[in-house]
């Protein structure tokens, strides 16, 4: 992906901590702003992975699993009618809207070699990781006749070492965004296949 620079490091106004988008707002979003299904699907995996690992890993209540939430079902919102502008025109859409600064901030960091923003807390952490691993596990799971029953993460692994497979998902940010975090690589794959295989 080309370099989207935000050139901006704050994000949100900390006067809205607390102020949320119900799910249901942010589906109608979605549905709005995305109307390719497999988009909307990667966004409902990632979404369902976040609040998973916040309420399984991080004790979250329910406010702080709704921000982990909302961060995964937003973050490539803009993506598919701005892709130039990706995810600047999602992250200005919140800021009217008066979102949480932690929400916007998550998605201005899922990709910090692209929008040159640095995930800061674990919830900005998880997204860089979950989000390419989502997509390539999908990917993964699309090619076998029984999609994600039966598959293991050890197959995983190995496609990752296979640069021709979804060529376009980044190992080097895998390895990156993994390294940021307290977690194996393997851990995280068996959860995101855990998470995300009935999503629809
Ligand atoms: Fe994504």
């Amino acid at each position: 992906m080309s370099l989207h620079l935000l050139n901006r490091s704050s994000f949100g106004d900390p006067q809205n901590t607390g102020n949320l988008l119900t799910i249901e707002e942010a589906h109608a979003l979605l549905n709005e702003w995305v109307p390719n299904e497999r988009l909307r699907l990667h966004m409902k995996q990632v979404a369902a992975c976040m609040r998973a690992w916040a309420i399984e890993k991080e004790n979250a209540d329910t406010q702080t699993a709704l921000k982990w939430e909302l961060a995964g079902l937003l973050h490539d919102a803009d993506w598919e009618k701005y892709p130039d502008e990706h995810c600047r025109i999602i992250i200005e859409e919140l800021e009217r809207r008066n979102i949480d600064p932690e929400v916007i901030q998550c998605i201005a960091s899922h990709g910090p070699k692209v929008f040159g923003v640095e995930p800061v807390i674990k919830m900005d952490k998880m997204i860089y990781a979950i989000d390419e691993l989502s997509g390539f596990i999908h990917a993964a799971a699309l090619i076998r006749p029984t999609r994600y029953e039966g598959l293991e993460v050890k197959s995983v692994l190995k496609r990752l070492k296979t640069p021709s497979f979804a060529a376009q998902v980044s190992r080097d940010d895998i390895t990156d965004a993994v390294s940021r975090i307290d977690v194996s690589l393997e851990e995280l794959i068996q959860f995101i296949i855990d998470h995300q295989k009935d999503v629809s």
